[in-house]
């Protein structure tokens, strides 16, 4: 990892463990640069680097990882709510805006559509990237481009939503597009209504999610929307489990939370192949990971036929 003089002055590097940038509260060490220059974007692309937004979605390594992990700046931050032109009005949204923050911009000015993304833990990019997303809406519903590097490239371009390949979880752009922010085209609505339904979701995954715990949400993909993953797991008999400080959330059978803040990623890995081996074994099912991993077993990503037998 080699950065000019120039990029050094301009963006902040820190050498950090990244369990303090995760909700997961796990993750080992890593050089942490913070992309303040657009200009610098390309000297950057130019070298391995991983992307992290609120880091709500990942788990990560023990042993952290060796590539710069890299987090946009202020000036990624930008968050237009546009004039309402003929009933519906525009939005644009840098990759390092909270979620929350987008959501709580656009029910005040009455907007609809991203409060149905209310307690969605993301930035922006990062909701981009994987479609995060409730059981009633998906980020990319409600964009109408987006503003991204693809893989390959180092200028930015905009992409029409409607030309993506969006579907549950993805974005259907490639491995390695860097997300810098994108454009909503909003309907007006009541403003009071959207709060009603936003506090409304936001009650409801209060009371069936573990949310005072540190995890990283829902675990496992859905494997269809008539078999949510956590019903699974519940009906597996494997809530409560634990290995070392994690545990299958008794509250919600797809997470799995850091108990007392001390957890493992080689804890977590345990359980994550108990569930896998058990859903393949007993239900035929084959548990995909939702949670991005960084340098974590490689167990978690194999086919769980290959788990049967291995001690877990
Ligand atoms: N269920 C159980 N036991 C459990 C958990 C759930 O029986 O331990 C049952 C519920 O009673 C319900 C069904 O499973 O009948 C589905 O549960 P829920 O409504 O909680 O939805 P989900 O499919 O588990 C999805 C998203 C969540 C999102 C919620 C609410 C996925 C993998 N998960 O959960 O997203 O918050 O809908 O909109 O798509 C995340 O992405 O990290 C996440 C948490």
């Amino acid at each position: 990892m080699t950065f000019t003089p120039d990029f050094l002055r301009r963006n902040k590097i820190e050498q950090v463990r990244l369990a303090a940038f995760t909700t997961m509260r796990i993750g080992g060490p890593a050089t942490l640069v913070t992309l303040e220059s657009r200009a610098d974007l390309a000297e950057l692309l130019d070298q391995p680097h991983r992307w992290l937004g609120r880091g709500a979605n990942l788990l990560i390594g023990d042993a952290g990882v060796p590539e710069p992990v890299v987090r946009l700046g202020e000036s990624f931050e930008a968050l237009e709510i546009g004039a309402v032109v003929g009933g519906r009005a525009r939005v644009r949204a840098g990759a390092a805006v909270d979620l929350a923050e987008l959501m709580a911009a656009c029910v005040k000015a009455g907007l609809a559509g991203p409060e149905g993304l209310a307690g969605v833990p993301a930035t922006v990019g990062g909701a981009l990237r994987m479609n995060a997303g409730t059981s009633t809406c998906w980020m990319l519903d409600w964009v109408s481009r987006v503003e991204v590097v693809l893989p390959g490239e180092v200028e930015p371009r905009w992409l029409e939503r409607s030309v993506l390949p969006a579907s549950y979880r993805s974005s259907g752009l490639p491995h390695g597009t860097v997300f810098l922010g994108c454009e909503m085209e909003l309907a007006s609505a009541d403003s009071a209504l959207l709060k009603v339904t936003a506090t409304r979701l936001k009650q409801a995954k209060a009371a069936t999610q573990p949310l005072a715990l540190p995890s990283a949400g829902c675990v496992f993909k859905n494997p269809a929307p008539t078999m949510p993953a956590g019903k699974l797991i519940d009906e597996l008999g494997l809530k409560g489990e634990r290995c070392g400080d994690a545990e299958i959330s008794a509250v919600h059978a797809n997470f799995i939370v850091n108990r007392t803040r001390t957890a493992s990623c080689a804890d977590v890995a345990v359980l994550i192949r108990r569930i896998r081996e058990r859903a393949w074994r007993e239900r035929g099912v084959i548990l995909t990971m939702e949670v991005e991993t960084w340098n974590c077993p490689v167990e978690l990503h194999m086919h769980p036929r290959e788990l049967v037998g291995v001690a877990v």
